[in-house]
């Protein structure tokens, strides 16, 4: 089979990269390398053929989607606060960058096209578990390009019959995320200021809540909503392991895990952020047979020691 990988540079996007290629699937890559990283496909770059463009130019997302069979679409500028930033970027590569992206995939006539929702639509509304029933609520303008595109693709189900499916991710992490920057994601900033051997800061009281997900079930629910498109048409699903932990556990177990004892320092709530984020996932289950597959705590275990090695790797 052939898919495209939208933002195949990024985190999520390379591990689906090197999963398909380990099943011997044709892979067309895309990534503008806006906050993904060659060293990210670096040692697949022989197997795959990568384009290096911008979903923000149509012609380039026919140029992808051309004989393909399956769309997994990642690439989009992550981050709320980049968001609040810069809503304007945010909308341009995330909901213009999507419409492209089906247009294109609709164009190609191909057998399904996954997208990657996010848990930020659901808001800071107070019910837990959050179930796709739920309207969504977003709170920044993230969250609102995210909606905007599981719209697209619910409306391009409906009047094009194209096989479109949203994973809605819950605090995706893992090997080979970024770190660095004023943007970077949670685990691989705390890991990579402990071993630096400063302390990070715990946005506000640290008692918010998420589902942490390892992204070996990210890239197995592209798959499996990618093989089951058809019956999930138009549909969106939670990807998480419907399990949540505060941000004090989190630092705790990442400090426990590199055998170091200070405790964390604390600063103001981010603004857009929401308090508590914890999915049912048994949606998911019944449309496209998905189970998680690592839990948290293993994911967390393997992905310091990751880290961990990359990090000694660095000071040869
Ligand atoms: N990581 C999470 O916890 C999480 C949670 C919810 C949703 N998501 C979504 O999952 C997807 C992948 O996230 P990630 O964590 O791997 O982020 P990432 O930043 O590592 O990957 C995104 C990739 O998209 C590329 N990209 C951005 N704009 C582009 C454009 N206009 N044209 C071509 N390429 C472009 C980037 O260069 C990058 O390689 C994103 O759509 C993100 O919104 C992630």
């Amino acid at each position: 089979m052939k898919y495209v990988v939208t933002g195949v540079a990024g985190f999520i996007g390379s591990h689906l990269l090197e999963n398909l290629l380990k099943e011997g699937h044709e892979v067309v890559g895309l990534d503008n390398f806006s906050t993904g990283h060659r060293h990210n496909i670096a040692p697949f770059l022989d197997d795959f053929e990568f384009v290096e463009g911008d979903i923000r130019d149509l012609e380039t997302c026919h140029r992808v989607c051309k004989n393909a069979d399956y769309v997994l679409h990642q690439a989009a500028l992550g981050s709320v606060p980049r968001s609040v930033a810069d809503p304007i970027a945010s909308h341009d590569n995330n909901a213009s960058g999507t419409l492209n992206m089906l247009v294109a995939g609709r164009d190609a006539d191909v057998s399904g096209f996954v997208f990657a929702a996010s848990s930020s639509a659901y808001g800071d509304t107070p019910t837990l578990p959050k179930v796709e029933t739920m309207p969504m609520r977003p709170m920044s303008p993230y969250a609102i390009t995210k909606a905007m595109g599981e719209y697209y693709l619910n409306v391009f189900g409906t009047l094009y019959q194209m096989n479109t499916v949203g994973v809605r991710y819950f605090n995706i992490f893992g090997p080979r995320q970024d770190p660095n920057g004023m943007y970077a994601a949670v685990i691989p900033k705390f890991v990579d200021i402990l071993m630096g051997g400063s302390v990070p800061v715990i946005d506000g009281d640290g008692e918010q809540t998420r589902d942490f997900t390892f992204v070996a079930n990210a890239v197995s629910a592209n798959l499996l909503a990618a093989k089951n498109a058809e019956q999930a048409r138009g549909e969106v699903v939670n990807i998480a392991c419907g399990n949540r932990i505060s941000i004090n556990k989190l630092y705790n177990d990442i400090a426990g895990h590199l055998d170091i004892t200070k405790p964390a320092k604390y600063g103001p709530k981010r603004a857009g952020d929401v308090r508590d984020s914890l999915a049912d996932i048994s949606k998911a289950k019944r449309l496209i047979n998905y189970e998680p597959l690592v839990n948290d705590a293993e994911g967390l275990k393997i992905t310091v020691e990751w880290f961990k090695k990359q990090f000694e790797e660095s000071k040869k």
